[in-house]
Parts: C-alpha cells; structure tokens; sequence
C-alpha cells in the first residue's frame, strides 16, 4: 500500500506537506432549492437566493482550478435540488466507485445519474446493496476507510465498503443529528492527520479516533455549527467557510494554507465545501 509521504513532524505535532494535485466532480446548482427537511439545517420555508448559490459555488470551482486541480462536471437535473451536493454520488477510490442508495426518496433519482457519469467516465462502477450516501459518509485516510453512520450509512454499506475496496474499514458513530453526514463532523487534512469535532462522535468512536489519530486537531462546536469541518483539503490547502475562523487559525498554526469559502446559501440545506465535491481517486500505481 502507497501512502502519501507529505506531513513530516515538528515538536511533535505534525506539520502540513506538499499539496496533491486531485480530480474532482462537481454539479452545478442550477436548480438548487430547499424543499423538503432531512436534516435540521434544512427549512423550506427559508428563503434561498438560487443565483447566490450558484455565485457561490462558482467561487469554490474557481478556487479549485486555481489551485491546480481538475474540476469535472456532471450535469444538474431539475426536481432534484440536492445534486450539487456532489460527495453523496458515490464513493470513489483506486478506480473504483461504490454506488450509492440515498435513505430519502427525495433524493432518489441522483444515485443512477452519478453512476452512470462515473461509469462514463471509465470507473468500475459497483452497484449499492445498502444505504449508503458516498464520501458523505466514506473518508479514505492513512490506507483506512473512516466510514460514519448512526444517521445515513448503514453498518451493512460499511461491510460493502471494505469488500468493493479491499480497505479497513473503521465505523464511526455519529450522534448528533446536525453533524449527520461523517463530512460534516470530520476532515481529513493528510494521510495522517484528521480534524474533528469529538462531540459528534459515540464515546467508543472518540476512542478510536484518539488511538488511530492522536495528533488530530479538535475542532470547537463554534467551527462545526459553520460547517467549519466539511472542509476539502489537498494535503498543504484547506479550503474551508469562511466562517469558520477558529479551526483556520488552528491550521494555519499547523503549517496548512487555509482558503475561506462562503457558501452561506449552500448551508440552508446542511451542506459546505466538502459536500460539493466529490474526489475522484484513479488507480494506484503500487499497493
Ligand atoms: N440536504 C442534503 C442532505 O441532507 C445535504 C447533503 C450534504 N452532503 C454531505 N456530503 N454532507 O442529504
């Protein structure tokens, strides 16, 4: 197994490394809406300002080219106001996508767009048997898969994670309904360096994440109630809410370069940065 060689060790706490340049699939919000309550961020009878979304969106796009990376995009469809949330199509790893199996029916329909566009795209598509809603909930770090559930991704998604992708697969508990999605409680900054928010997670969870990350950096609720967490890293830039001004100083304190993003009317449906975009991993060359 290949892992990054990027964080190196200063004072004993790790440091950032040098950025990965990274492919990523993105969808529009041309027909972003808030319509529907499936979690508590979420009130349709907010008022949601669509082309402010999309100006939004646009500037996160740009971020990412900017900085290097590729940015593919899938195509938006209407009556489906949650596909730019593009992390929830699938799992992507090593050339291989896990399908997904939305737990609402609202959101149904997005599942064979994004596997189809994938299997356009030349990934191995497996097909979901269980729900399960992507990077949502499935965060490759240091040759493991940190899988989240307690709220969307079943305990059966996780056992099916581990076969399609020959990974260790840790579960972790989600407890709190606003950090619904693992991403929304969980970053992962390097192959061995993760921010989190502890009190997202089970006691048995925090355990775990204590033993397989104590150099972790903790995130305060004041970060995570931004969305501080869901939070798009290449290994040297985090791109973050701009909200989110303790955990960027807490980054920026561990050597990465921290980019604000403000996606204010993305966040009326519970999502951030990292829910916008889904990783595209090829094949490893070595394993
Ligand atoms: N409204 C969407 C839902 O509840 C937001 C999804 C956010 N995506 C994410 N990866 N956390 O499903």
């Amino acid at each position: 197994m290949t892992l990054d060689a990027t964080a190196t060790t200063t004072g004993g706490r790790t440091q950032a490394g040098p950025p990965r340049t990274r492919r990523y699939l993105m969808c529009r919000p041309t027909y972003f809406a808030v319509e529907y309550a499936i979690n508590p961020w979420m009130d349709p009878a907010a008022p949601i300002d669509t082309a402010l979304a999309v100006r939004q969106w646009e500037t996160l796009r740009r971020t990412y080219l900017d900085l290097g990376h590729t940015v593919e995009e899938i195509e938006p469809l209407p009556g489906l106001p949650d596909m730019v949330f593009a992390a929830n199509g699938a799992t992507v790893h090593d050339g291989r996508a896990l399908a997904v199996q939305f737990r609402d029916p609202e959101r149904a329909d997005e599942a064979p767009a994004y596997a189809a566009w994938l299997d356009r795209a030349g990934f191995e598509v497996h097909e979901a048997k269980h729900v399960n809603e992507g990077e949502g909930d499935a965060l490759p770090a240091n040759g493991l898969l940190l899988a989240g559930t307690g709220f969307r991704a079943s305990h059966a998604a996780h056992a099916h994670l581990q076969e399609v992708f020959g990974r260790p697969v840790i579960t972790l508990q989600l407890v709190d309904p606003r950090f619904y999605h693992l991403d929304t409680a969980l970053c992962v900054l390097d192959d061995t360096t993760v921010a989190y928010l502890p009190e997202a997670f089970s006691a048995g969870s925090r355990a775990v994440l204590r033993r397989l990350f104590p150099d972790a950096v903790l995130a305060s609720l004041a970060d995570a109630e931004v969305l501080g967490l869901n939070a798009v890293s290449d290994g040297r830039h985090v791109i973050l809410p701009v909200q989110a001004t303790g955990l960027s100083a807490a980054l920026r304190e561990r050597g990465y370069d921290t980019i604000g993003i403000d996606l204010s009317e993305l966040r009326k449906a519970g999502g951030g940065p990292k829910c916008c975009t889904l990783v595209l991993r090829e094949r490893e060359a070595t394993k």
